[in-house]
């Protein structure tokens, strides 16, 4: 094939008066009189394509009054100034190959949520669609160069397992040739047993939660970023992801304005947040959250409603830390200061949007392992491997996970988790 223009070259201030050769797919179109008018996009941006009858012949003109939106044609033509064009300039058509005409595009204005989810794979084209999903690239690189600057380097964990890692209600079990299998809802287990290899690491990958919870922060299927760090507690734990949020928003602001502008988060409000964050503790979260008349005691979860209330006015996201025992999971270390609770921390993103990162230091001692997986009704023989871990060469650790959706849904300010994925996976949904 002959060399394609980029969309995106027919707007540039120099490119008047010179011929380009740009293909795309069709946004929008109109024909007026001897007028086809056609905006094409590609992945580089949106140029209007002026098509006369006169100089493409009756029978061109007539295909191409035919194409449908989304359909694909190639266009041969001069750049010209066009005010009422988007982006002020315009392709004078020579030539237009018609690639696809395609057929009605279904989409179109107000149609309802479940219909436009059933035709997912067609509604990821639109413009709002295509903004977040370069942020939520630009997210994930956002991550991987702060995390390469210090010094932490990606593993791959596995998705397949043998042991639930974080509670077996909400675990995807399926048969593994006639022995039960999970996949991962977490890769913590496995980071903690390469931290001994080296000693920072860290893993993007899906994981997966059987939770019939349906709320806008829940998907059955999500991205997950996990480190996990050696020789470090608590504290060192959050004062990481301090410097990690900064540097990460700060990042995003500089590389996607548009887009976050686009999308509703002017990129001075991520430029504003700074280190260090608020952090309460959860017994001074549980009196601050009487005090507003939520019905919670000492042992209450913080859900969705709580969360809520708790960061609601905030515009920084804030800490959560000392969770009684029993709300979470077996490998957290006990505090030394109040038995009753552990070494964890949430970060809470703010304006209500609550939970974005699971934190804390790993229980060290291997009886209270055993003990705390025994009360949560688990099989102690299936973790040996990981009570292994604790007999050779055991160190201080600590790490977290960051749900990305999460992450995405509050910089991005959606309602619901499922518009920060292309394909969500959700109780009710699998497909397409
Ligand atoms: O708090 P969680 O369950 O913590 C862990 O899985 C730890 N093992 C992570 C670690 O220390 N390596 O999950 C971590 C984060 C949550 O804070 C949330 O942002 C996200 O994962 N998350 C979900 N995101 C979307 N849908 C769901 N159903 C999610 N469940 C958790
Ligand atoms: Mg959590």
């Amino acid at each position: 094939m002959s060399r394609v223009d980029p969309v995106a070259r027919v707007l540039a201030p120099e490119a008047v008066g010179s011929t380009v050769d740009i293909r795309g797919w069709v946004l929008r179109a109109r024909s007026q009189g001897g007028l086809l008018f056609l905006i094409l996009r590609d992945r580089t941006g949106v140029a209007q394509v002026t098509v006369r009858r006169d100089r493409v012949g009756e029978a061109k003109f007539a295909e191409l009054e035919h194409v449908q939106i989304e359909g694909a044609v190639r266009a041969h033509g001069t750049v010209a100034v066009d005010p009422r064009a988007p982006g002020g300039h315009e392709v004078r058509a020579e030539s237009v190959d018609v690639i696809d005409a395609g057929q009605p595009f279904p989409i179109f204005k107000d149609q309802t949520e479940e219909f436009l989810l059933d035709r997912r794979h067609l509604a990821i084209r639109s413009q709002e669609h295509v903004a977040i999903f370069r942020v939520k690239a630009q997210l994930l690189g956002a991550f991987r160069r702060f995390l390469e600057a210090e010094e932490v380097i990606e593993m791959t964990p596995p998705i397949l397992t043998g042991n639930p890692a974080e509670g077996g209600a909400e675990a995807f079990r399926f048969d593994y040739f006639g022995r039960p299998g999970y996949l991962s809802q977490t890769a913590q287990l496995y980071l903690e047993a390469l931290i001994f290899p080296h000693e920072r690491v860290y893993a993007i990958t899906p994981s997966f939660r059987a939770e019939k919870s349906r709320t806008p922060r829940h998907l059955t299927e999500y991205t997950h970023l996990e480190v996990e760090l050696a020789w470090t507690d608590l504290d060192g734990t959050m004062e990481f992801l301090e410097r990690m949020f900064e540097r990460v928003l700060h990042d995003l602001a500089d590389r996607c304005p548009s887009e976050l502008t686009k999308l509703g988060r002017p990129p001075e409000e991520l430029r504003a947040i700074h280190a260090p964050f608020a952090r309460r503790t959860y017994e001074d979260a549980i009196a601050q959250l009487r005090k507003d008349g939520f019905p919670v005691s000492w042992g209450s979860d913080l859900g969705t409603a709580e969360e809520r209330g708790l960061t609601l006015t905030e515009t920084s996201p804030v800490f959560v830390t000392h969770y009684p025992r029993e709300l979470k999971a077996f490998y957290m270390k006990r505090s030394e200061s109040d038995a009753r609770t552990v070494e964890a921390a949430d970060l809470l993103a703010p304006e209500g949007y609550g939970e974005i990162v699971g934190a804390s230091a790993r229980e060290t001692d291997l009886a209270s392992l055993v003990e705390r997986i025994q009360a949560i009704g688990a099989n102690v023989e299936e973790y040996e491997w990981y009570l292994d871990l604790r007999r050779h060469g055991n160190v201080p650790h600590a790490g977290f996970g960051v749900g990305i959706e999460r992450v995405l849904r509050w910089v991005l300010r959606r309602e619901h988790i499922r518009e920060t994925t292309p394909f969500p996976r959700t109780p009710s949904r699998h497909t397409p």
